[in-house]
């Protein structure tokens, strides 16, 4: 089955996850601004950006910040962001599909948040990702990756849950098939007697296997985060955050 990210990424997503989203960004872009600790006005290119909520709050902190995302429906609501915070200067957002991306030695940094690597079927094409961050950064540049923790995510599942919001009825469940490794998400919305269904599907690789495929390309590990706060990663941490340096 293929991932329809414009209709598993559009309205219905920032309605049912945007209040959340909104509330944590604060503490990531301090933890995405401290861990990095980029000289003022560095460039910093963010991987799938969704609408924009990371590259908004670092562009307030004067950073250049590239956008790029593949949802037209996010990036409005982004572009409409950046009008209201006068944050043109600092920011723009490309609509480009990941074979698309072709920079070269331009970023300081490449930052990928919140869980948007992983979603291809074949190993080649995720790991091409991470070739192409490298491709971008300057010598020396750094490279976040931020992603759930797959083993917390292991001992979790398989599980559901519903809720309602904003008048729509949201019923998830959460399975983690262990022969291809992939966390895989069905959700079910019911509003006003209509039914959606969408399916996502994200491949959840072992720090050592995200660590051979950083190296392979010639990333250097610098640390591995475990969450937010700073704390460093460990079987239970809530997120698997990789810090990676171009040698
Ligand atoms: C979980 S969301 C996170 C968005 C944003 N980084 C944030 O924290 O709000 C994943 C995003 O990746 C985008 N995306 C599009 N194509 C993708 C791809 N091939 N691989 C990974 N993510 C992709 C989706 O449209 C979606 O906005």
């Amino acid at each position: 089955m293929q991932i329809d990210f414009d209709n598993f990424y559009g309205e219905d997503y920032l309605k049912i996850y945007g209040e959340d989203l909104e509330r944590r960004t604060q503490a990531e872009v301090e933890f995405i601004d401290s861990t990095l600790n980029l000289k003022p006005g560095a460039k910093v290119l963010d991987l799938f950006c969704g609408y924009g909520r990371h590259a908004i709050l670092l562009g307030k902190l004067n950073y250049q910040i590239v956008g790029i995302e593949t949802s037209q429906y996010l990036l409005d609501v982004g572009l409409k962001k950046i009008e209201e915070a006068k944050l043109k200067e600092n920011i723009s957002f490309l609509k480009l599909n990941p074979a698309d991306i072709n920079f070269s030695n331009e970023f300081d940094a490449v930052i990928n948040m919140y869980t948007s690597f992983g979603f291809y079927e074949s190993d080649e094409q995720n790991f091409n990702l991470i070739e192409k961050s490298y491709n971008m950064l300057k010598p020396g540049g750094k490279f976040l990756l931020d992603l759930v923790n797959r083993e917390k995510v292991i001992s979790l599942q398989p599980s559901k849950n519903w809720e309602e919001r904003e008048g729509l009825f949201v019923l998830e469940a959460y399975n983690f098939n262990h022969l291809k490794g992939r966390a895989i998400t069905r959700r079910i919305i019911l509003s006003n007697g209509l039914r959606k269904e969408g399916y996502i599907s994200i491949r959840l690789y072992t720090l050592a296997e995200l660590k051979n495929s950083m190296e392979n390309v010639g990333f250097k590990i610098n640390k591995v985060y475990g969450d937010y706060d700073g704390s460093l990663y460990n079987s239970q941490s809530p997120r698997m955050i990789p810090l990676v340096v171009k040698e």
